[in-house]
């Protein structure tokens, strides 16, 4: 038993869209094929929202209804709403105030993070503090991204790896050292080069000549990403584990962001941690940007004990990357 208090995650939630987006699909939309999506990022499909009216916010709902159903709750019960994301609804309001109302979560508070790739990770020390804080209760993080409204999909370099959906947690006062324990979180604006959507900010706001060059899309230089991102989360990582005293023995689970299955293998090589101990999904979902790392969370929840050590890690646009340890 200890005093200090941390932030246990006590529920888990999940949504993607029914639609599969193969890469059989993909090849009667751009000049790619099966066998080089497979080899080079380890995606086979991708989840789309398809249908009128549907945002962000009608994918976050379901996840986080489905946590507070586990957890034998009301959405009123929740204090805090934080949304990872960089495909909101609108601009503004945050996608957190539309999901507070579409669930009558009425008590909480709650904006969005963009942080993108790293938005859940980013969330979840943020929602952790606020318990640490003693002054909350019960804490949402959502990670969810609807890549497909900002995907060019006649861009071979970007939307043969983009999908959509995400997931949630609650985070709930613990005494007994469950939950968020320790993070390392980095970040480098000057890696915006290399990855961003160009306009609709207040540097180049939406124009008629921003549509027509295509600049509401996602711009990526895959192979400068890859190399920052390899070496982001393995340093994250090793630098989590090392203050931490923790050999790859004591990890129970390595949660890497979903970008590029080369990524993960070279991450968790790195770590010294055996794949078997690697939450891998980007076969199925592709990347979901913030969403990757609940949606591993949901998808190897059954896998899970109870004082497992897991650490999640992301790396993202901005940059922003970096690596969060988690006692289950
Ligand atoms: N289908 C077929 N060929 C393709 C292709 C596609 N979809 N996309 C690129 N190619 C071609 C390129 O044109 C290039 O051909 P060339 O050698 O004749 O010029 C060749 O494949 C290699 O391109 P390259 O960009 O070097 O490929 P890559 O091995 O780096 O893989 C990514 C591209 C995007 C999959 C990879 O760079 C990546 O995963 N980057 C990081 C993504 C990421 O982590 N994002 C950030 C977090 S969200």
């Amino acid at each position: 038993m200890t005093e200090k208090v941390t932030a246990a995650i006590t529920a888990v939630g999940g949504y993607v869209p029914e639609y599969r987006l193969t890469n059989k699909e993909l090849e009667t939309m751009v000049e790619t094929n099966d066998e080089w999506i497979r080899t080079r990022t380890g995606i086979e499909e991708r989840r789309i929202q398809k249908g009128e009216g549907l945002a962000l916010s009608d994918m976050i709902v379901p996840a986080v209804l489905e946590l507070c159903k586990k957890r034998g709750m009301e959405p009123s019960e929740i204090d805090c709403l934080i949304v990872g994301t960089i495909t909101g609804d609108y601009p503004f309001p945050s996608t957190a105030n539309v999901v507070c109302d579409k669930i009558g979560a009425k008590n909480a508070w709650g904006f969005d993070l963009a942080a993108a790739c790293s938005g859940f990770l980013y969330g979840l020390t943020t929602g952790a503090a606020l318990i640490e804080s003693g002054r909350y209760k019960k804490i949402v993080v959502v990670g969810a991204d609807k890549m497909s409204s900002i995907i060019d999909y006649t861009d071979r370099n970007t939307c043969i790896i983009f999908g959509d959906g995400g997931g949630a947690v609650l985070l709930e006062p613990n005494f007994d050292g469950f939950g968020v324990l320790d993070s390392v979180l980095k970040s480098d604006g000057s890696g915006r080069k290399y990855l961003k959507t160009e306009a609709g900010g207040s540097l180049l706001p939406t124009s008629l000549e921003t549509v027509q060059k295509k600049q509401h899309f996602v711009y990526q230089e895959g192979a400068a990403v890859y190399k920052y991102a390899v070496k982001g989360m393995a340093d994250a990582v090793h630098e989590l584990m090392e203050r931490n005293h923790l050999t790859a023995d004591d990890i129970a689970w390595l949660v890497p962001h979903q970008a590029n299955i080369r990524i993960i293998e070279s991450t968790a090589h790195r770590a010294n941690i055996p794949m078997d101990k690697v939450m891998v999904n980007i076969n199925k979902y592709g990347n979901t940007t913030a969403g990757t790392l609940p949606l591993c969370l949901w998808d190897y929840e059954s896998k899970l004990k109870k004082g497992d050590l897991i650490i999640l890690a992301a790396f993202g646009g901005g940059f922003t990357w970096g690596a969060t340890l988690v006692r289950w």
